[in-house]
């Protein structure tokens, strides 16, 4: 039951769903989760007592944030961003990245994993912490999102972003591959084959299951790209107003529970 006294969780706004509008079909892969996080920053923000607007930033923590899809975007909401990645490639491109964007100042990338994450960075020191398509490739799940967690101040945030696994097997069987697409449904870690890139896919339950035996309290769910992957580009690329559309209709199914078993993605927004 939703606690009167919270503040409302916050839903995409189709209005502002382009995050990026030189870049639609990034956009398409993110405005979601976009919409989610940065609406769960402001209120946090607030709530740290930044003032109406967050001026003084929030210190957030991207976990295996790779090149800065979400870090740069953050930092240039005026929040300070640590990046956490084993990645050298990664953390050149977010370096330049962040430098073309102007918020150099505002980024700071640190190699390093999930697993030794208090190596390099503070316990308990952040007031968010993002995990996008990380806990997919970490071996031990549970582990690496409760490192994630013990970064958190008190009623900090967490954004956590994987793999689903009815948007594997949705997509596997449309491709005509069927017996991958069961093999991925039998699968324990649900992989459609040898061949797969991604370790683990997980349902919307295994998420909530693994945020809230991390301690936290499940603040919001979305389903992310329910049906961007399963059109064909050329629907979205030619007809006018389309994509928009897509992005409007997406936004709508991302909230909906009934739509999170078939999307290729689910976020889950955490509070400590
Ligand atoms: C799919 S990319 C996601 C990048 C970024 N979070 C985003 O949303 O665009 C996965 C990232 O996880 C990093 N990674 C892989 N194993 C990791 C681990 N054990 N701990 C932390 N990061 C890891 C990779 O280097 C890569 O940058």
């Amino acid at each position: 039951m939703s606690d009167p006294m919270r503040p409302p969780v916050s839903h995409p706004r189709p209005t502002s769903l382009r995050s990026d509008p030189s870049r639609p079909r990034a956009s398409l892969r993110t405005a979601v989760v976009w919409e989610v996080l940065k609406d769960a920053l402001d209120r946090r923000a607030k709530a740290a007592g930044d003032g109406a607007h967050g001026a003084r930033g929030l210190d957030v923590l991207d976990t295996g944030g790779g090149s800065g899809n979400f870090a740069v975007p953050v930092a240039r909401l005026g929040h300070r961003v640590t990046v956490v990645d084993p990645s050298p490639n990664a953390l050149f491109a977010l370096e330049r990245r962040a430098a073309e964007a102007g918020v150099a100042d505002r980024v700071r990338g640190v190699q390093g994993d999930a697993h030794g994450l208090f190596d390099v960075v503070e316990r308990g020191g952040y007031d968010a912490v993002l995990c996008h398509g990380v806990l997919e490739y970490v071996d031990d799940p549970a582990e690496g999102l409760g490192n994630a967690v013990a970064a958190l101040r008190p009623g900090g945030l967490l954004s956590l972003l994987a793999a689903g696994l009815g948007g594997a097997v949705l997509a596997r069987a449309l491709a005509g591959h069927f017996t991958e697409a069961r093999r991925a449904l039998d699968d324990p870690d649900g992989r459609w084959g040898e061949g797969d890139p991604v370790p683990h896919r997980f349902t919307a339950e295994q998420l909530t299951a693994l945020v809230e035996g991390a301690g936290l309290t499940v603040a919001a769910v979305h389903g992310v790209r329910v049906f961007a992957d399963l059109v064909p580009g050329v629907l979205v690329d030619t007809e006018p107003g389309a994509m928009d559309a897509l992005l409007k209709l997406e936004a709508a199914a991302a909230e909906l529970p009934a739509f999170h078993s078939v999307a290729t993605q689910l976020h889950v927004l955490g509070e400590a």
